[in-house]
């Protein structure tokens, strides 16, 4: 129910889409550090200002009624980036999950991160926890944050727990197909995503969701992340809502399957 929601974001312009919502979006959190460095700051500052955007980004997705949105706040090739913005990052994931701990619960939203959480601290990993195990009856939206995640890693991981089954004779390998690898992946229940949004112009996957982004729409938008809001999200739904997907089929398969529904 969407008057139970408690947000801040401009509902009036979501309300300007009127396709269909995409039941999962996966947004590629883009352009930061640029941001900042044209304005005279350090990077820092700008990762800074895109927590903002992620707010108005979930609680837009909680108000469409999406079923998950995941965004991507850190890959695993971020990790070599200088020491200082590593460390900056961290920091900050640690006051999101502080601060936006309210929004999350207040909405019924899930958090799950995912990602080689190994490699985060003790006290981040906790917090996360945390408001993992608190939030995890939620069922209007799940929001997923990789953080430390590559999905050639999340691939790699997946061959690995296939293995192990096949080592200890669970499985046989003719069983290996699409659906236990599909099975394998951190997030076996969600639909794959429909959309994928990049900020900051650039067109490529940068090792996001490599496995579940097969058959994705994408959209680039040319803002950097601090500068995406409402509007430009609309945007990117109404381009998604325009397009025909076809799966591999012809156009008019599609059209003739649709015009049966
Ligand atoms: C995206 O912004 C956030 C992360 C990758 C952590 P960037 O930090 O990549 O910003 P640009 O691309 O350098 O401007
Ligand atoms: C992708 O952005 C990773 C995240 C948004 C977390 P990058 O800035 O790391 O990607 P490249 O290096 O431009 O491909
Ligand atoms: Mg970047």
């Amino acid at each position: 129910m969407k008057s139970n929601l408690k947000l801040s974001i401009n509902q009036d312009i979501i309300d300007t889409y009127e396709g269909d919502v995409p039941k999962h979006i996966g947004v590629i959190m883009d352009g930061n550090g640029r941001w900042a460095q044209e304005r005279g700051m350090i990077r820092i500052r700008g990762h800074h200002e895109g927590a903002k955007t992620v707010r108005t980004v979930v609680e837009s997705c909680r108000y469409l009624g999406c079923e998950a949105l995941t965004l991507y706040a850190f890959s695993a090739q971020n990790w070599g980036r200088p020491e200082d913005e590593v460390k900056g990052l961290m920091s900050l994931f640690d006051l999101y999950i502080k601060k936006e701990r309210k929004t999350i619960l207040d909405n019924g939203i899930q958090l799950r991160v995912i990602g080689d959480r190994s490699k985060l601290g003790p006290k981040l990993i906790s917090a996360i926890e945390g408001l993992e195990e608190i939030s995890k009856d939620n069922s209007d939206m799940i929001l997923q944050v990789a953080v430390s995640y590559g999905g050639r890693e999340e691939i790699i991981r997946a061959a690995k727990i296939i293995a192990e089954k096949a080592t200890r004779n669970e499985i046989d390998t003719d069983q290996i197909d699409e659906h236990m690898l599909a099975s394998a992946m951190y997030s076996p229940d969600l639909p794959d995503p429909e959309l994928i949004v990049r900020t900051s112009g650039e067109f490529r996957v940068s090792n996001f969701l490599t496995w579940q982004s097969a058959y994705s729409e994408f959209f680039v938008s040319d803002l950097y992340w601090p500068d995406f809001d409402e509007e430009e999200f609309v945007k990117a739904l109404k381009s998604f809502g325009d397009r025909q997907r076809r799966f591999g089929k012809t156009g008019e398969q599609i059209s003739k399957e649709d015009s049966s529904k």
